[in-house]
């Protein structure tokens, strides 16, 4: 097929040039337009860490204020688009119900719909303010509780906290240690380059569709086990071994057997040949948080168990599986008291602003074009129509 290069999975194929993301799969390196993600998960808070991926640069203390007030300004979602969360069945799962409220999002935000400075600007603004009040109403129609509105005087990640967990008629009681931990998670989470979800964003984008519906997209790309739906399958995971009452190694062996296609989830990358930069960060504050709530430390003994085990079988070995971002993630959000479903849609807050950044990098290159991968026709050579009752 002429010049046509076959790469399955792009696993090979550069689609764009970007600014955003520096990962060193072989080292174990992740950086934000520069900044190592050990540095921002110690030092930097989700929005500032969000502007430095949306803008390139660390905001100073004014542009942060900024950033901060037209964030807060606009938190609240129309009140007929509250009213979309009642159509969808209790105990729906709230990823698809999080995709569709901000495809709905875009019908209610028509005046930032565009691609002039202005209306990409105030469409940032619409999806990083309207995306936690989307995700907490999506959590909320899956526990049948009444939603909350957002609270200007409380921070970003707290006013997600409260919407999620809070209650019309009680003050909600801040826990420092939780707040701090899901800022780190979603910095852990902000831009990972041209991951799937981030190239469907661009994908969808590269037709000139807009923010909102390249975004929605990603959210649903995300949602699959082998991406972001992967912290979901690990605790699921963790908690199937402790209650069929397998072994760690009879676990590993099925995985190595590939018997009914199990794999180890939470193990393995397709760039990262090292240890998950973002899971070593992460093991570290799971043993304090798991503590701090009296959470599950059984399954936490689980996941240490597997680690240990797989890091020295030769199958992972060879195979240079190391454990990602999903590891430990679960057993964080199950002690902040998020159930399952929820733990996906947390990965798509954190995403959310390299989402949008790397769309916003595609549109502004003017070199860029519509994606259209080829293909290698495997199927029959031309055959004429054959009516129906000689078939
Ligand atoms: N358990 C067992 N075997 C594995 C695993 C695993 N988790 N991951 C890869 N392998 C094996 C795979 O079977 C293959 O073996 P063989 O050469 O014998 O056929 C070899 O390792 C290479 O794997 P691959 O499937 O070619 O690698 P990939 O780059 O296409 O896939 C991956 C990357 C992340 C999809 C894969 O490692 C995987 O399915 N992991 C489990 C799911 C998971 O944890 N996903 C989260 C990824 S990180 C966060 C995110 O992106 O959302």
């Amino acid at each position: 097929t002429g010049d046509t290069t076959f790469d399955i999975g792009f696993a090979n194929t550069a689609v764009c040039k970007s600014a955003i993301t520096y990962i060193d799969g072989d080292a174990g390196v992740l950086q934000y337009r520069g900044y190592p993600i050990e540095q921002l998960a110690e030092k930097s808070t989700f929005l500032e860490t969000s502007y430095l991926v949306l803008y390139g640069e660390l905001p100073t203390t004014e542009q942060l204020a900024d950033f901060t007030e037209k964030i807060s300004r606009h938190m609240v979602i129309d009140e007929r688009l509250r009213e979309l969360f009642r159509i969808f069945p209790r105990k729906s799962h709230p990823m698809p119900v999080l995709s569709a409220a901000i495809t709905a999002l875009s019908t209610f935000s028509r005046d930032t719909i565009g691609f002039e400075p202005d209306t990409i600007e105030a469409a940032t603004h619409q999806l990083m303010a309207k995306v936690p009040t989307l995700a907490a109403y999506s959590f909320k129609n899956s526990t049948g509780t009444p939603t909350l509105f957002p609270d200007y005087s409380l921070s970003y990640i707290e006013n997600f906290i409260r919407m999620s967990f809070g209650t019309v008629t009680e003050p909600y009681q801040f826990d420092d240690t939780i707040t701090r931990a899901l800022d780190v998670l979603l910095i852990l989470h902000a831009d990972h380059e041209q991951n799937c979800s981030t190239s469907t964003v661009r994908l969808v984008g590269s037709s000139q569709a807009n923010l909102y519906a390249s975004v929605s997209a990603g959210v649903h790309a995300l949602s699959g086990p082998l991406h972001g739906g992967a912290n979901q399958a690990v605790l699921e995971m963790l908690k199937q071994i402790r209650d069929d009452g397998v072994t760690v190694q009879d676990y590993l062996d099925k995985v190595k057997n590939k018997s009914d296609h199990t794999k180890l989830m939470g193990f393995g990358h397709r760039i990262y040949k090292n240890y998950d930069p973002r899971a070593a960060i992460i093991k570290k504050h799971a043993d304090a948080i798991l503590k701090a709530r009296g959470g599950s430390d059984q399954l936490l003994d689980i996941a240490l168990e597997l680690e240990e085990a797989a890091l020295s079988d030769d199958y992972f070995v060879e195979r240079k599986l190391y454990p990602n971002v999903d590891f430990y993630t679960g057993l964080i959000y199950q002690a902040m008291g998020f159930p399952v479903d929820m733990f996906t849609v947390l990965f798509a807050l954190g995403r959310l602003p390299g989402w949008i950044a790397q769309w916003r990098e595609m549109v502004a290159d003017p070199t860029n074009k519509i994606g259209r991968p080829r293909q290698i026709y495997v199927g029959h050579t031309k055959r004429d129509y054959v009516p129906m009752n000689e078939r």
